[in-house]
């Protein structure tokens, strides 16, 4: 699936929204934060790296866009008591969450499997997949309570058809769409959560240089080129859309 040939957001279309976005502090995730933040969401941005969320967050301030909030975590450490934090202070603050950006991930290495490290390979299957599956399960009784929420997991080509070499990183997203298609399945009749996944293709990142370094940066889309679909699925002219999978 695509984005509607010609699809242009309204400018208030995320008006009053709450969203989170995992791996808000660089790449797709930072241009994910700012669009939703143009677009009138108050936008939660979770990340490792405090001072990159920092500076985020004065960037969105500074752009005179709604007020963010800030969730320091590192998705490979996540644990009962911290989930419960998060949640709770999402419901104290917010009452309900009308959107959750699934992004953040890591690459790990790109070696045969027999060579591959065992500690990085559950670090990455920690970070990629089940970090994002304990995070959902936390956070779904806060969507539940929105009127129409979406819930976006973030895939790759490698996703759908994992690659040799590609390690966890493939399996992790490939595990990653396994997910959302049961939980697309689960909430279809149940609730008016919609669940998609975005394949975001080849985008000018810190993750995609590493993958490539010999590529030229230029010769690739930046992530703010992706943003008219990120938008969409946040917003209720996507409500009809569920169980999908998206490239970009
Ligand atoms: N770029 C592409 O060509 C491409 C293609 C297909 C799919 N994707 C997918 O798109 C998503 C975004 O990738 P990107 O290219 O924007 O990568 P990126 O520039 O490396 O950004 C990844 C973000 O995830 C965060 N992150 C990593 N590990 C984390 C952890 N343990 N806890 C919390 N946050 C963590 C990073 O935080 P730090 O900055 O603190 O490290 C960073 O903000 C990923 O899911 C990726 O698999 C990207």
């Amino acid at each position: 699936m695509a984005l509607p040939v010609n699809y242009q957001p309204r400018s208030d279309l995320l008006a009053g929204k709450v969203i989170l976005v995992t791996g808000a502090g660089d790449g797709i995730g930072r241009a994910a934060s700012i669009a939703f933040a143009e677009h009138g969401a108050s936008v939660l941005l979770l990340g490792r790296t405090v001072s990159k969320l920092e500076q985020l967050f004065d960037d969105i301030l500074a752009a005179g866009l709604p007020e963010p909030g800030i969730i320091p975590v590192d998705m490979g450490k996540l644990g009962i008591k911290t989930l419960e934090e998060i949640a709770d202070v999402i419901a104290e603050r917010y009452t309900h969450l009308d959107g959750i950006l699934h992004n953040a991930a890591i690459l790990g290495d790109r070696i045969p499997v027999e060579h591959y490290d065992l500690a990085l390979w559950d670090q990455v299957m920690q970070v990629n997949f089940n970090g994002t599956v304990l995070l959902t399960r936390f956070l779904l009784p806060l969507m539940q309570q929105a009127n129409s929420a979406s819930l976006l997991f973030t895939s790759s080509t490698v996703g759908a058809t994992p690659r040799a070499y590609w390690g966890p990183y493939a399996v992790s997203k490939y595990a990653l769409e396994g997910f959302a298609k049961l939980l697309a399945e689960e909430l279809e009749n149940t609730s008016s959560i919609r669940v998609n996944v975005v394949n975001p293709g080849a985008t000018r990142t810190n993750m995609r240089h590493a993958a490539y370094p010999n590529e030229d940066p230029e010769s690739i889309k930046p992530p703010e080129d992706l943003m008219g679909l990120y938008v969409y699925l946040m917003g209720e002219d996507s409500l009809n859309e569920h169980g999908q999978r998206f490239t970009g």
